[in-house]
């Protein structure tokens, strides 16, 4: 697993994560005070981002990577391409990519299962030189779905 910079993704994942890195400064994350942002790529070219929200009963924590899912999911796009992901603390920077937590690539896992390739996942640090750039399938191996649970969701694509 070896980290990228900026200039060794495409121009379209460039500015995913562009987008990725402005919608983390719309984090709603009083509790942790670490913001994330995420941007989805569909295969129809269309983005969709989302941001972390918490709560005071610190339960049902909203990460960044679902959102932008469920926005996608909202406008009836399930295909999904690329995400971005890029985090930090408030008023702070990261040194390391950051990737999604185990909960997110089990929802990636689940919406890859509906595209026809393996969605990339990009992770990056705030200064964006030190990136990791893995299909889904590299990052979460061996995935427990649909069909263990013996589903066809195929109708959902
Ligand atoms: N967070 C995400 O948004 N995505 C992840 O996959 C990792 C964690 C958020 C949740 C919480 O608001 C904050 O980062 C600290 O865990
Ligand atoms: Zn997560």
């Amino acid at each position: 697993m070896s980290f990228l910079s900026l200039h060794d993704l495409s121009p379209s994942e460039q500015s995913l994560l562009a987008r990725a890195k402005d919608a983390m400064h719309f984090a709603y994350s009083p509790y942790s005070n670490f913001c994330v942002g995420a941007a989805v790529e569909a295969m129809d070219g269309s983005i969709y981002v989302g941001t972390n929200l918490e709560n005071g009963a610190y339960a049902g924590v909203m990460h960044a990577e679902m959102v932008a899912l469920a926005v996608a999911n909202n406008a009836g796009v399930r295909k999904l391409k690329t995400i971005a992901v890029i985090g930090c603390p408030r008023d702070g920077f990261s040194e390391e990519p950051v990737m999604s937590c185990g909960m997110c690539r089990q929802y990636l896992y689940e919406f890859a299962q509906l595209g026809s390739d393996d969605m990339i996942v990009i992770g990056s640090n705030t200064r964006q030189d030190k990136i990791l750039r893995l299909s889904l399938s590299e990052l979460f191996p061996r995935a427990f779905g649909s069909k263990d649970v013996g589903v066809d969701i195929s109708r959902f694509q």
